[in-house]
């Protein structure tokens, strides 16, 4: 028994973090199931799936979750022009909580394709000189609406 319980303690150290769990900060804005407050607080619905869907849409995600996000974007045909403080995740976290919204809270838009750590890592290293609002420019060209 004892070898078997020394192997398992690294893996379980290694699991993926909990997306669930770390989407209950953003729960505080956008609502338990993500539909967000009008003017407020923006849906994480299907301009999500939407802009995940495509490449550039995938950087801004990321970015927003990371960078933050500060200025005029319109989202499922409302404007808003908020602050959303950059999010303190690792690129794992970062990656793991926009998997849970991707899966669980975004309920229509195109099929969504999971985000790798790498992924973020990636978007976390090209966007090194960004601020929230240069984030909050992305939004249209990446293809939210
Ligand atoms: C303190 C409030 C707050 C918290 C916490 C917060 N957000 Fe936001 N979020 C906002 C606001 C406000 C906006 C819109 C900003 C604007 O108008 O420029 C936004 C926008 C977004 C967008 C862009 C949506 C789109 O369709 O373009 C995403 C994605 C997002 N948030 C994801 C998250 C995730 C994931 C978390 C948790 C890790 C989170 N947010 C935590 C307030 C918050």
């Amino acid at each position: 028994m004892l070898p078997l319980a020394l192997l398992a303690a690294p893996a379980m150290a290694q699991s993926a973090p909990d997306g669930a769990a770390i989407f209950t900060r953003c729960a505080a804005c956008h609502t338990a199931t993500g539909a967000g407050v009008p003017g407020a607080f923006p849906p994480l619905q299907s301009d999500f799936r939407t802009l995940a869907a495509k490449a550039e849409g995938r950087r801004y995600l990321a970015l927003a979750v990371i960078k933050g996000l500060s200025g005029a974007i319109t989202v499922q045909g409302k404007p808003y022009r908020g602050f959303m403080p950059a999010q303190p995740l690792d690129d794992a976290s970062a990656a793991a909580v926009l998997n849970h919204v991707g899966a669980k809270i975004a309920t229509s838009g195109p099929a969504f394709k999971s985000f790798t750590p790498a992924e973020v890592a990636a978007a976390r290293a090209g966007g090194a000189k960004l601020s929230a609002a240069d984030v909050a420019r992305l939004h249209e060209a990446a293809g939210g609406q």
